[in-house]
């Protein structure tokens, strides 16, 4: 039974609905697919909402009739090809043989199936049993080329979440360069918005902007091969009166860790155009006859009493269906971290008496940080070598891993796993795996260089390595680190014409190499990580429930990235820990009490040498351990909301 979805054949009209959104467009002349409504639900959809047809100034008309009411720049659309006569930022841009990028694309047909197609090399939502979504399939061609545009619309039954996403199909004879392909387009009539991002900076991400929808076209996004600290992948359009607990709001968050935009136009007549899919900078994919592309997905939701409501549905699609495994529901372990604490400066000594010190007082994790492979004494070196320094592991890193394990605590280790180092036995033997351009000096950043995740050999390599050192330390937790951006992208594996593939091949390796270490060793729980919150979004989260927010752990300032960081993701996936003071970042001094009822609010733990404290203090920091082990559910698992802001409270 279709109850999810409705289609009316006499008007044309697709309704998606729950118990709270409806989402409803319709077939109309020409085959154009016209985009009603979305919003609260509408109980009986009869047809009455049609955009009125009217003459809008030499617009663009549909071939072949006299009528001049039919604009097509102006009427709200599902999706749009460049050169159609609608002036829009295009949702898809398609060069072809002749070098005419021109598409018409007409509706073909649709179909209603139970449940959500899995979306091959990508995170996304998914569906525990077919009864809980239905999944929406219009068929959109373009006679001429023979490309068939799948969009892909899933709506959740008891979460207020629509996903979507879109498949190109090239079933003509010649081959085609899609130079861009959206994965949303929505047009809203009549409103006046402001949009919500989440910018920022290494050490300072996902502060909450909130700024009015003017004329023209504004493009949130990211360049860097990665989901970026500068540029969240999450978006939202709220009214203009709209707070936490009131007004109309409408929420994006996209479900994919690379190369992203967000377009937000405001046209002649004063209608909203959203697109949103894989940034189309330096973006072209060859479809070659028979072949297909599938985009990443966007899941979107509206909520009519304000932002709190939209955040908890977000919240909810991410703890229910986008976090995989038996962490899902899982209290996180409260863990320390040696990073703030010693750096590079380690040996295993040193880190027993952290150890020690750590399970005295009730952690449930010891997390060793950058610096226990190769010869990795400084940031110049080793990046790739992943196995153990001998001289600070004498028994090897599975030999303190069973001492952390005999104290009935749990081990984890960090990775970089992208990563090479000109230093490095890795790069003495495949200097061809790093990114580079040839005949050009490669940029370093942070002293490194980024692997080419686009090579098979490259993603085989990294899981052998990552593998036999899972297995070597019966590891409970991976923190997964990005410390540098891409540029000068290349990759030896394809052609002149096909190089600009090579951002979302890197991350369909990275995926692919998630994929297979979650699949493999189900137990370890992943933690994402980028310099901090650097690829802080939902892909990253299908497959590691937790991301290290920041690298900034004044207490202070993350009160601000974690309230910012609040309004797409639940708070289970927030690293968030209590460091040293005067703060290493910014110098602050703040009290161990406040250190820690801000770090609550996260997936919890010390990032300090425990052994500094004062015995108060340590007492004290038992008193915390203990009061958390309580709490944690609520805070990790509970509905939250914002009060006030961290401004006004
Ligand atoms: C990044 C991470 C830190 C730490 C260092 C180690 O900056 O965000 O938490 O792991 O790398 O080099």
């Amino acid at each position: 039974m279709n109850d999810l979805i409705e289609f009316d054949s006499k008007r044309q009209v697709f309704h998606l609905h729950n118990g709270n959104i409806s989402y409803i467009f319709s077939v109309e002349e020409g085959g154009t697919l016209c985009h009603l409504y979305f919003g609260r639900r509408v109980q009986k959809y009869h047809g009455e909402l049609k955009y009125p047809r009217v003459d809008r100034g030499f617009s663009g008309n549909l071939p072949g009739s006299l009528d001049r009411t039919f604009s097509r720049d102006t009427l709200p659309k599902e999706y749009s090809g460049a050169g159609e006569m609608d002036y829009h930022t295009p949702a898809t841009i398609v060069r072809q043989e002749n070098g005419s990028n021109a598409l018409m694309l007409k509706y073909k047909n649709y179909k209603i199936e139970d449940g959500k197609p899995k979306l091959e090399g990508l995170p996304a939502a998914y569906v525990e049993n077919e009864k809980e979504a239905q999944t929406l399939t219009i068929t959109l061609e373009d006679e001429l080329t023979g490309l068939e545009y799948d969009l892909l619309y899933t709506v959740y039954r008891e979460v207020s979440i629509i996903t979507r996403s879109v498949k190109v199909r090239n079933t003509g004879k010649k081959t085609v360069f899609l130079e861009k392909v959206a994965s949303l387009q929505l047009d809203f009539v009549d409103r006046d918005f402001d949009s919500i991002c989440l910018p920022g900076a290494h050490a300072n991400e996902r502060h909450l902007e909130r700024s009015s929808v003017g004329y023209g076209i504004q493009k949130f996004g990211s360049i860097r091969g990665t989901s970026s600290h500068q540029m969240n992948p999450f978006l939202a359009l709220a009214d203009r009166k709209t707070d936490e607990f009131s007004g109309d709001v409408y929420g994006f968050a996209f479900a994919y860790s690379g190369n992203h935009s967000f377009e937000v136009e405001k046209d002649q007549i004063d209608q909203t155009h959203l697109v949103i899919g894989i940034n189309d900078y330096n973006f072209s994919w060859k479809l070659d006859a028979g072949s297909e592309f599938q985009t990443p997905e966007v899941l979107m939701t509206y909520s009519d009493q304000g932002l709190n409501k939209m955040s908890q549905a977000f919240h909810e699609i991410i703890r229910e269906r986008i976090v995989r495994s038996k962490f899902k529901h899982a209290d996180r372990p409260i863990l320390v971290n040696n990073w703030e604490a010693t750096y590079f400066d380690f040996n295993e000594e040193k880190l027993k008496t952290i150890v020690d010190e750590a399970e005295n007082l009730g952690i449930e994790m010891f997390v060793l940080d950058d610096g226990w492979f190769g010869h990795r004494d400084n940031d110049l070196t080793s990046l790739g070598d992943w196995f153990v320094d001998q001289k600070k592991f004498l028994n090897g890193v599975g030999g303190f891993a069973s001492r952390v394990h005999k104290l009935g605590m749990k081990f984890g280790l960090w990775f970089e796993p992208e990563m090479i180092s000109i230093d490095s036995k890795l790069y003495e033997d495949h200097p061809d795996w790093m990114i580079q351009t040839k005949g050009r000096l490669a940029t370093p950043a942070r002293h490194q260089f980024v692997l080419d995740m686009a090579r098979q050999e490259v993603v085989d390599d990294i899981f052998n390595k990552i593998s036999a050192v899972i297995k070597d330390t019966k590891l409970d937790y991976i923190k997964w680190d990005m410390n540098r951006t891409i540029t000068e992208a290349f990759t030896a594996t394809l052609p002149a014409n096909r190089q600009q593939e090579f951002a979302h091949r890197y991350i369909l390796g990275v995926y692919q190499l998630y994929e297979r270490l979650t699949q493999a060793f189900p137990s370890v729980l992943f933690e994402s990580c980028a310099s901090g919150g650097g690829r802080f979004d939902l892909g990253m989260m299908y497959y590691a429930p937790q991301a290290w927010c920041s690298d900034d752990t004044d207490a202070v300032e993350r009160i601000y990235i974690q309230d910012g960081t609040s309004y797409g993701y639940i708070p289970s996936m927030w690293g968030a820990h209590v460091s040293a003071v005067p703060n290493d970042q910014v110098g602050r001094v703040t009290s161990l009490d406040t250190r820690a009822k801000v770090a609550y609010f996260g997936a919890f733990g010390y990032e300090l040498d425990l052994n500094e404290l004062s015995e108060e203090e340590q007492e004290t920091v038992k008193e915390q351990v203990a009061f958390y082990k309580q709490q944690r559910h609520l805070f990790q698992h509970g509905t939250f909301y914002r009060i006030d802001s961290p401004d006004t409270a």
